[in-house]
């Protein structure tokens, strides 16, 4: 098959777009967080597409893009008032909710869950693409399962190319990590991924929260865990990454004693000069997280190389966006960290 690449400023773009997902066929769309691998989202075949693509484990759920708050209805049910505060405050953007389904959601969508993953990206021509095509889009990241997310046309055409049908270019997404995951399906509004849309600003808006452990643990591959996709390895260079702690100037030394040909250096620009000699690759700036959160994959993508032989990765503090950057990171390490101001 020939992968089309549409462009997303060509006006024909939405209408074509939306005839390959009536079709039943996979499309990879822009989204302000990473590409998704779409596909309609009511259709089975299609959707058993997508996790062949992939190389998706079955029992993990997709998240059904929609065009506006509007649709929620028609896909779920005991919606609380707390869904609607939040599509009112962070709608269109990098925010998931998970919600009882609706049967019309087929099974295969929801990974077998009767609740379902529903959310409306922050992306124009994305929305559009749905609303002609009439269907909710499911779509996952569109990487290669395990591996770091796609941020650009160009990555999904690395992962997909001969493929799947066509891949639309709204260029590189703005956030960079996925969107952030609450359940909503329980007493407490649950935190099952962090995202673009921080825990501060859920908090703001929802009064409580409660953080899932598999966002700051490791969770066992055979846990029973709230959002399926939690446990598996995630946005893993091929080779393994440590993330190094501390002050800038300890974690350089740090580094730069241990540091063997081979191996690489992800870190903050303001750092580039502390490794010279090491092949440092910066992901963006410390002092602005947005770079990072927007940086990231791209980053853990080019360090996915077999000649490469070990990534030592600095990683922000805090919260807002750094949460984010930090579960994204600590899951390509594997939760392993070592921390340079107790290493003399
Ligand atoms: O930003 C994003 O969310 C991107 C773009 C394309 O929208 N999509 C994305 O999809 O990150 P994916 O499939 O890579 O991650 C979806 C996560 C998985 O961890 C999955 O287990 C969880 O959402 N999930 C989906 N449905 C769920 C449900 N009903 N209950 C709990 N977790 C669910
Ligand atoms: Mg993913």
């Amino acid at each position: 098959m020939e992968t089309i690449l549409l462009s997303g400023t060509d006006p024909a773009t939405p209408a074509a777009a939306a005839r390959l997902i009536r079709q039943g066929q996979l499309v990879a769309i822009p989204t302000e967080t990473v590409y998704g691998l779409g596909a309609d989202g009511l259709n089975e075949a299609a959707v058993a597409r997508i996790f062949e693509a992939k190389g998706r484990p079955q029992d993990n759920p997709l998240i059904l893009h929609i065009c506006g708050p509007e649709q929620i209805e028609q896909f779920c049910h005991h919606i609380p008032q707390r869904a609607y505060d939040l599509a009112q405050a962070f709608w269109p953007g990098p925010l998931t909710m998970v919600l009882p389904a609706r049967r019309v959601v087929p099974r295969r969508t929801t990974g077998g869950l009767d609740t379902v993953a529903i959310r409306c990206p922050d992306n124009a021509v994305t929305r559009e693409i749905i609303r002609l095509s009439g269907v909710p889009i499911a779509a996952p990241s569109a990487n290669l399962s395990g591996k770091p997310s796609t941020t650009t046309a160009q990555h999904v055409l690395h992962d997909h190319n001969g493929k799947i049908a066509a891949v639309v270019d709204g260029g590189a997404c703005r956030v960079g990590v996925e969107s952030t995951i609450v359940d909503l399906t329980e007493g407490r509004p649950r935190l099952l991924r962090p995202g673009g849309v921080t825990p501060e600003q859920l908090l703001a808006v929802l009064g409580d929260l409660v953080v899932d452990k598999a966002v700051t643990a490791q969770v066992d591959k055979d846990a029973v865990v709230k959002a399926p996709g939690m446990k598996y390895r995630h946005y893993a260079p091929a080779e393994p990454v440590v993330i190094v702690s501390g002050s800038r100037e300890k974690a350089a030394a740090y580094i730069r004693r241990h540091f063997t040909p081979g191996d690489r250096v992800l870190c903050f620009q303001e750092e580039l000069p502390l490794y010279e000699g090491c092949n440092p690759l910066a992901y963006g700036r410390e002092a602005d997280v947005n770079t990072l959160s927007a940086g990231l994959f791209a980053a853990l993508r080019e360090l996915d190389d077999p000649s490469v032989h070990q990534v030592y990765a600095r990683c922000p503090v805090g919260g807002g966006v750094a949460y984010a950057v930090q579960n994204r990171l600590k899951k390509a390490a594997a939760f392993h960290i070592i921390d340079a101001e107790a290493e003399e």
